[in-house]
């Protein structure tokens, strides 16, 4: 049904009002996500030695860094984005200044010496299986989680055909790091219920995630209404899923 202007007007106002997304803290979301069959930072913490010197590719601001440090000697995090150091940077705890680190870095093309590192994460960012094994000390390990081509599929389906996602498969992934000679020590999925609470929190998603093409309130306004409609439950909160692949290799000794 088309849109009444009313209606149109509400919905470019009430997206273009969203703060855009500052570093990678997505800790405004009013959310609720079903059980998951792992949390990402409990896995990194089981796998972390004390003394391991640790890499974080794409590392955003920084935010997931606080919730493993603890577990081992130092982190170095890379992101392409400068702006994403400034706010890794900014974002640094003085008393954690020793042991964290941030600079820009390409995970194409890491600055990094060969077997460098004990420990190379990476989640949600851009994985070179070449450049991940070369700056692992041999024996070392590669922890990566990335997000599902099928993810949050009722906020991405209206614009699909409009452009790339360009996520990397993970089933490709893990087969280049096997033909590197790595050993997959943990390969899993998951898909399950994400619910928004309340409206706003689905538009920030919708404005701050990577889409096939970044969205125009005023050309997508019935694309928007369209995601709104089919999410809302009677509940009055707005369901789509949650989709996650856990690969976790170590290089040859
Ligand atoms: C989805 S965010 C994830 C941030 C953080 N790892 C987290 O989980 O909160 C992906 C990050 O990867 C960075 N990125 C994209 N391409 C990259 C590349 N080729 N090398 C390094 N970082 C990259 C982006 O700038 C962004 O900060």
């Amino acid at each position: 049904m088309p849109l009444t202007s009313a209606e149109r007007s509400r919905i470019i106002a009430a997206f273009n009002a969203i703060d855009p997304l500052e570093g990678w803290d997505w800790s405004r979301l009013r959310v609720r996500r079903a059980t998951a069959p792992w949390d990402y930072i409990e896995i990194v913490r089981s796998l972390l030695r004390p003394t391991d010197h640790v890499l974080d590719i794409g590392t955003g601001g920084g935010e997931k860094l606080i919730g493993y440090v603890d577990h081992c000697a130092s982190v170095v995090g890379i992101d392409s984005d400068p702006e994403m150091i400034k706010t890794a940077n900014e974002n640094l705890p003085p008393d954690l200044a020793g042991r964290i680190s941030f600079q820009v870095g390409d995970a194409n093309a890491p600055e990094f010496e060969n077997e460098s590192f004990d420990t190379v994460l990476n989640r949600h960012s851009v994985v070179n299986p070449v450049e991940t094994v070369r700056v692992l000390r041999p024996g070392g390990t590669f922890v990566h989680q990335n997000v599902g081509s099928q993810n949050l599929k009722a906020l991405v389906d209206p614009w699909r055909d409009m452009g790339d996602l360009e996520l990397q498969d993970a089933l490709e992934l893990r087969d280049q790091f096997v033909a590197l000679g790595c050993e997959v020590l943990d390969f899993r999925e998951y898909d399950v219920e994400y619910v928004f609470l309340d409206e706003e929190s689905l538009l920030f998603q919708l404005k701050a995630m990577p889409m096939p093409v970044s969205i125009d309130a005023e050309r997508d306004a019935e694309l928007i209404a369209e995601v709104i409609e089919s999410t809302k439950g009677p509940d009055g909160a707005f369901h789509s899923n949650e989709h996650r692949f856990l690969t976790v290799v170590r290089r040859a000794g």
